[in-house]
Formats: C-alpha cells, structure tokens, sequence
C-alpha cells in the first residue's frame, strides 16, 4: 500500500509518500481500507515532536479517517466487510489502508460522504464538548471563538448557531471572518488587528458567557477579561505554539470558571457525554451541518497540505484523498 512517512522530527515539509507492505489485522483488531483522511493539526504536532504523546520513527502520520472495513482480525465479529466506518487514531491514517481497534471505530453519521465523514468527529466532537458538556452554553449566550476560521474554530461557530448561541468569532483577517459569518457568526473581531477584549465587550454588552480557545497565545487572556461575571472559558488547544499563563486574579475577581477539554480520554471520563453529544451531532447533520472542507488533495501532496496548515494558510478542513491515489 501507498503511505505518507515521517523518517526525522520536523517540518511537515519533510513528508514524504513510500510502498509499504499491506498491514494484517491481529486479534481485536479490523483493517480499514482508507478512502479520506483530514488534516488536523495535532498531526503537525506530532510529525514535528512537539505532541504530548510521541510517536517513534518512523511512522506514517494521520489521525482521522473515513473509509471501508476490508478484514476483521481473529475474534473480531464484525462490523462486517464492505462496512463503511470512520475512526480516530494517533498515527497511520495517512495511508491506504489501516488497522485499528474493533471498538474505536464509529459509523458515519447518515448524510456525509467520505470526505465529509473524514474531517467530522474530531472538530466537530471536540466544538460540541466544549461549547455544551464544558461550557454549558445554552441558547442566546454569547460566545467568543478564536481561531473562528480553522478546524476547530469553524466547528464551534456552526454548532454554536445552530444551537442558538450568538457566536463572536476571532480570527487573524477580514477574509477569515467572513468564513466565519458565512457559518452563522453573529460578530467578528480581527484579533491582529483590533482590541479583543474591548471589541468582545463592545459587542455582547456585559462581556461574553464563555469563550472557546483553541489558539492561546497572548488570545487567550484577551479573550478571558472579555467574559462577563461567572463567564467560563475552555481551553482546548494552543495553535498559537504558546501556553498562556493566565493571572489568577482575574479569575476572582469576577468568578470565572476555567477548564479544559481533551477528546482523546472523553469517551472513558464521560461516556454518557459523548453519546447525547453523538445524538445531537447526528441530528444537526440531518438538518443539513457538513463540515467546512476547503481544500481536498491526493496523498502526494500530503507535504504540502500539511505545510499550508502549520502556516496559517488554510480555513475549515483540508482533506486528503486517498481514492485520488
Ligand atoms: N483538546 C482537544 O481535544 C483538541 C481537539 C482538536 C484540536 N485541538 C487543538 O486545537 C488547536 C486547533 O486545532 P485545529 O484543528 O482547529 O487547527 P487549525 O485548523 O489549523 O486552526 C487553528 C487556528 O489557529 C489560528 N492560529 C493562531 N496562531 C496560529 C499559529 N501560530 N499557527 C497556526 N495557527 C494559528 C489560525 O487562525 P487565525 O490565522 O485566524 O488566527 C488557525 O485557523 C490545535 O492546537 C489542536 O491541537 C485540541
């Protein structure tokens, strides 16, 4: 099979595709043929070192895919062959087939094509996590989302609408906000450009109900003095590269509440969570919510594509297609 390899730590530039032997599913087991997988940004992460759970070179780098069972390990039952599935891993999806766990693979929610299905849980999943099983956020709460234009941030901005938030997206330019407001924003802040916790308050009135951080940096306390008393803030990532420290006071001072989200061990710590948020998902994708795809390649370009995402450069969800070889 066809593979993207990461041989040294470093520049997703480095990336390069190889012939790899077809893997064979061991007990518990099931190979996925691979038709999409998404670009998140945990894999530059991972590819360059800098993740919180190494992987060991080489390795072949992707996380989400979406795509067909093709062979079930001994003791494994189903599901059966020809099942279409998509599944979260923390390396191997950039390949045209892989082998994960029976239980870690999920059905696609009806609706979604391969593509769509590919770059839907772990955005989506994790935007819902925070903005509802964390935050809380109920309907006509304003909620501030940085990084309003990528994965996660377009994510947040279109369940939040949907769920009948009034969403402030923050982004680096003019152009990205109108990513966002095309998803439903009902404010956006160039948090380059303009004062973001002024422009946080001067929009919500009182402050916002609660801010959804996947980006950290210097955004991050900007965006906490813009809660209003008894706001919540997630924090769920730092694409900035920097992990804010965020002076206490200002948590006492309007008793504000931090905390965090990871969508890795949710499913152990809060299983009841993540079905009512399976449920809720499947249903706005029935009314129609797709992810934002912006851009789809071919696993040659898997260099590239991941470039593009550690420079800033790419909006929603870049898909790798592994059908277009
Ligand atoms: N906690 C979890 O379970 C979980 C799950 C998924 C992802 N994450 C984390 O959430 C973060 C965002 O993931 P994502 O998939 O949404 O990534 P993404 O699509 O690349 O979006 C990240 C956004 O951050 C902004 N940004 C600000 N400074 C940046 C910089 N120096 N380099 C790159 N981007 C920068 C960019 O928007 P502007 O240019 O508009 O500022 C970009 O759109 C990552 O740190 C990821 O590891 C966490």
């Amino acid at each position: 099979m066809r593979a993207a390899r990461c041989t040294t730590y470093g520049p997703p530039g480095d990336l390069t595709v190889a012939h790899l032997d077809d893997p064979e599913p061991g007990p518990g087991e099931v190979l996925v043929r691979v038709h999409a997988a998404a670009v998140n940004f945990p894999d530059v992460l991972i590819v360059a070192n800098r993740y919180q759970v190494p992987a060991p070179l080489p390795f072949t780098p992707g996380s989400e895919f979406a795509g067909t069972v093709a062979a079930l390990g001994p003791g494994v039952t189903g599901p059966p062959v020809g099942t279409p599935v998509a599944g979260a891993v923390l390396t191997g999806a950039f390949a045209e087939q892989v082998v994960v766990p029976a239980a870690s693979l999920r059905g696609i929610p009806e609706g979604l094509d391969m593509v769509h299905a590919a770059a839907f849980h772990v955005t989506y999943a994790t935007a819902y996590h925070s903005l509802v099983t964390v935050a809380g956020g109920t309907e006509g709460e304003w909620a501030v989302v940085l990084g309003a234009a990528g994965g996660v941030g377009t994510a947040a901005v279109d369940i939040g609408t949907r769920l009948g938030l009034r969403v402030i997206a923050a982004a680096s330019s003019e152009e990205r906000l109108t990513v966002a407001r095309k998803l439903g924003a009902a404010g956006g802040v160039d948090y380059v450009r303009e004062d973001l916790k002024a422009r946080i308050r001067e929009l919500s009135g009182e402050g916002a109900h609660l801010a959804i951080d996947p980006v950290g940096g210097r955004y991050a306390e900007a965006a906490l003095r813009g809660l209003r008393r008894g706001g919540r803030f997630v924090t769920v990532g730092y694409a900035d590269g920097e992990i804010p420290r965020i002076p206490l006071n200002l948590v006492l001072l309007k008793d504000l509440v931090v905390r965090g989200f990871e969508i890795r061990t949710v499913r152990q710590y809060a299983p009841d969570a993540v079905a009512e948020a399976d449920r809720t998902l499947a249903r706005l994708v029935r009314e129609g919510m797709r992810p934002l795809v912006s851009r789809v390649h071919p696993l040659d370009d898997v260099a590239a594509a991941l470039t593009d995402v550690a420079e800033r450069r790419t909006t929603g969800k870049v898909v790798l297609d592994l059908e277009r070889g």
